[in-house]
């Protein structure tokens, strides 16, 4: 052997163990599931990608011993399921379902209708120029009737129908100039015909419209009660409301997630949270790194908070009025929070941690003492 050779064995065999032991560690092995150890009867899930699924997957791992449910956080949007007209590729979200399906879990659909995220064809008509209303409606149309009748029979569990269609600025509907092609091409409409259109291609599916920040601002809280209550009035069929619950650990508090939740289930319709996370920033701050000390300090305070909201989850959940918690991802190293509202950002708002741990988080809101590290 080489004194080359010689060097990298032994470099070889020295990294050895610490690897293997990094890799079992992350390894869901001797740690309590979450979807069993819940403090009430619902459902946890998360935001994936198609690679989550792959069995040689770490990811794939912790879905399948700790999250009872999934959905996609990207491949099954308008701009991957058909991004130019009548090309409908189905080939990323169906992994996402065949797995939630042969797994046992439940699997949801984000989004049928959203300002983001959707190709620009769906704007024009066939010819190319600017949609007239007709046309638009006959895009919208054909594309949620296409996606629900793909579907059929594969076990959806909801459909997120309409996304973050309210204002964050007058709390009416969101309007053409902060992005919303449909409120331009179709009018407000939209929001009705799309769950009509939703419920006339699949009678059984259950039906959501999805916002985020209703559990901290009133104004917003209260716009989507008073267009809900609107719908229900109409007859248009919408079955829930989903939450989406990107918080941080400053607020809002437990009290105020427990009002809201209250407040929506007066209308009749579930309550989901759809996209949970708890960033460890401020909204205001801008910074891209906290020092140790801040970390450790925070995710102590993280773990409070979601202990104390999981524990109103769990009573809504008892109360009928909610029956299911989506996380944005599953640890904190895949999370959008690491780029959004700043870029390259280094965020912790998750139950699993970088390495893919189990976080304090995880052990308050499962019940259970943390072991020692
Ligand atoms: O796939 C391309 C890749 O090919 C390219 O190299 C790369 C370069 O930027 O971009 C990749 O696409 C990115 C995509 O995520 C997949 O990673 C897009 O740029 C990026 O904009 C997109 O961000 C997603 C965002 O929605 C878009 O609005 C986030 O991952 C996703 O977490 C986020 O999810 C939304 C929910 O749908 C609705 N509620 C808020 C939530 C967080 O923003």
């Amino acid at each position: 052997m080489s004194p080359f050779h010689k060097i990298i064995l032994t470099g070889l065999l020295m990294i050895t163990p610490i690897t293997i032991a990094t890799a079992k560690d992350s390894k869901p092995k001797n740690i309590p599931a979450l979807k069993d150890n819940l403090p009430g009867p619902f459902a946890v899930g998360a935001a994936i990608t198609p690679n989550d699924t792959y069995g040689s997957n770490d990811h794939c791992l912790i879905l399948q011993k700790h999250f009872s449910a999934i959905v996609a956080e990207n491949c099954m949007k308008p701009d991957t399921i058909e991004s130019s007209r009548g090309n409908f590729n189905f080939e990323q979200a169906d992994k996402i379902v065949d797995f939630a399906n042969k797994n046992n879990m439940r699997v949801r659909w984000h989004t049928l209708c959203w300002h983001q995220q959707t190709p620009a064809w769906m704007s024009r008509g066939a010819d190319g120029k600017d949609a007239t209303k007709e046309e638009a409606k006959e895009n919208l149309k054909t594309y949620i009737q296409t996606v629900m009748a793909h579907n059929k029979g594969r076990h959806i569990d909801s459909y997120d129908v309409v996304n973050e269609c309210i204002s964050d600025q007058t709390f009416e509907l969101r309007s053409e100039r902060e992005g919303a092609r449909w409120m331009a091409t179709i009018g407000p409409e939209y929001i009705d015909d799309a769950f009509i259109w939703a419920h006339e291609a699949d009678p059984d599916a259950f039906l959501v419209i999805n916002d985020y920040n209703l559990e901290s601002n009133v104004n917003k809280r209260k716009a989507m009660y008073e267009l809900v209550k609107g719908m229900k009035e109409r007859g248009v069929p919408v079955d829930g409301i989903g939450m989406q619950m990107h918080i941080d650990i400053y607020g809002p508090s437990a009290a105020e997630i427990k009002e809201s939740i209250d407040y929506f289930a007066e209308l009749g319709v579930k309550v989901l949270v759809t996209e949970m996370d708890m960033s460890c920033y401020k909204w205001e701050d801008r910074s891209r790194f906290m020092n140790k000390t801040a970390h450790d300090e925070a995710m102590v305070v993280q773990a409070d908070r979601y202990k104390e909201i999981f524990n109103v989850f769990g009573q809504a959940a008892k109360a009928g009025k909610l029956d299911m918690v989506v996380f944005w991802g599953i640890d904190d190293g895949n999370s959008w929070k690491n780029g959004f509202p700043v870029q390259g950002r280094t965020d912790y708002p998750l139950l699993f941690d970088y390495k893919l741990n189990p976080k304090s988080c995880f052990w308050s809101v499962i019940g259970k003492k943390e072991p020692k590290k």
